[in-house]
């Protein structure tokens, strides 16, 4: 297909063209100066409607909420672009926790956890982290994405070995990058494949340290691999598992335990890491581990632990509340309405035409495939009312956009129709004016 128009509904060709990919290696001696074309493209993307990024909301993630886009349009909708799975960021527990604390530690840990950086409160949510994980030690860590990196930028040297999904976390691609030169991946969620690598490398190397990497739920494709297979794999080759638990971790499972729990493998995985922000309510990663050595190892070896000042008081407060309902019934509760407005968003997707990724979680990624038509799309959903947070290159391959919508607790099923409805409709729109914009190859070749 060719574009027969300089500009659809007046979007230029260069805001449907190209991607994020274009300005990843840049060259040339002018570090700062390289930027602009990175800038350039973005910024027609950005004056067409077509840049959905780096919006904020006016007043925090409800449900519905407005948000400002960086050109300073405002616009309201229903929000499906948050990450508050439980809706716990703005339960009143939580909220009276995160005061409380303020109350009495202050603001601030001023410290690494190397040093001071520690309080009661945060020492204490690492045992109440370790209890729940049926481990023996959790270390926190400032964000979730400082865990993934420092779990294995800590424990992983140049001479060992990283064997990772090819789908895993950006924080854990950096970390295995950072690591050592020998990062090697295997086919998304395939055990035989991950073991034909771990064939390759023992048989040049039998005696480098590997660890194996994978997520409990992928975010961008809501899938789960197999972990009982993968840890017993890593162990016939005398590697490690480690699993990134950030997305099901709390919202998914009867005891809030995610796919570790629903695959009975509480306590059996060598190191688990999570972030406390897609359901905990707050900034925030753990690593969870069967041993003291490796707890201590890493608080002065993980440089985004050591180097990094410890998660504040009244963060600390606000996952130790959210963790406290998680384990309650009223934490079954909302995972059961969770897991209700999940459905009832997949089956509205499917049942007007769309399709989405995986198995259900709060992560219901909505197929588009061509990044010109998922641009479209973007750029009519927010006069229609509806906050979905558009996917592209780097987050996921070329060709494969998605909208990831991200399903709370405390979405009404009238918001959660909304969005399956206003999405559609933008789609159509988007299809239309992409078809009468484009030129089919064979009638440009007769022409
Ligand atoms: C799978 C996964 N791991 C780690 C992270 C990083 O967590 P945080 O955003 O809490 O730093 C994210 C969040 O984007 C994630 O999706």
């Amino acid at each position: 297909m060719a574009m027969r128009n300089e500009t659809i509904d007046g979007v230029p060709q260069g805001a449907l063209r190209g991607s994020m990919r274009d300005f990843r290696v840049m060259q040339g001696k002018d570090l700062l100066g390289r930027c602009e074309a990175f800038y350039s493209w973005q910024d027609t993307r950005r004056q067409s409607g077509t840049w959905p990024f780096s919006r904020a909301t006016e007043k925090g993630p409800a449900s519905s909420c407005a948000v400002r886009d960086d050109a300073g349009v405002l616009t309201k909708g229903v929000n499906f672009a948050s990450q508050d799975y439980l809706s716990l960021s703005s339960h009143p527990a939580v909220l009276e926790a995160a005061k409380q604390a303020i109350d009495e530690f202050g603001v601030h840990s001023a410290g690494s956890p190397a040093l001071v950086g520690n309080t009661s409160t945060s020492v204490a949510l690492e045992r109440r982290l370790a209890e729940f994980m049926q481990m023996e030690e959790a270390i926190l860590y400032p964000t979730g994405w400082a865990a993934g990196f420092g779990v294995i930028k800590g424990l992983v040297r140049s001479h060992d070995y990283i064997v990772m999904d090819a789908l895993a976390h950006a924080c854990l691609q950096t970390g295995a990058q950072a690591a050592t030169r020998n990062v090697i991946l295997f086919r998304h969620n395939d055990v035989d494949h991950c073991r034909s690598r771990l064939v390759d490398i023992r048989r040049r190397d039998p005696d480098a340290g590997i660890m194996v990497v994978t997520e409990g739920l992928f975010s961008m494709d809501s899938d789960t691999p197999d972990l009982a297979a993968l840890q017993s794999l890593a162990h016939e080759f005398g590697a490690v598992l480690m699993v990134d638990v950030a997305h099901d971790l709390g919202c998914l499972g009867e005891d809030g335990t995610g796919h570790i729990g629903i695959q009975n493998m509480l306590g059996k995985v060598d190191l688990v890491m999570g972030s406390f922000s897609k359901t905990f309510g707050s900034n925030g990663g753990f690593v969870a581990t069967k041993s003291r050595a490796v707890k201590e190892y890493l608080r002065f070896y993980s440089p985004s632990c050591t180097f990094s000042n410890a998660l504040s008081p009244p963060q600390v407060a606000t996952i130790t509340k959210a963790l406290d309902i998680v384990q309650s019934e009223e934490g079954k509760f909302l995972r059961g309405q969770l897991m209700a407005n999940i459905l009832t968003l997949r089956s509205e997707v499917r049942r007007l035409g769309m399709d989405c990724y995986g198995d259900p979680s709060a992560i219901v990624c909505v197929k588009t495939g061509d990044e010109a038509f998922a641009r479209m799309t973007a750029r009519d959903l927010p006069r229609r009312g509806l906050i979905a947070n558009l996917v592209e290159f780097p987050a996921v391959g070329k060709g494969l956009a998605r909208f990831r919508l991200q399903v709370m607790a405390g979405h009404r099923n009238e918001e959660i129709l909304a969005a399956a409805h206003r999405l559609d409709a933008a789609m159509r729109s988007a299809r239309s004016q992409l078809d009468a914009g484009f030129e089919p190859v064979s009638r440009r070749l007769a022409g």
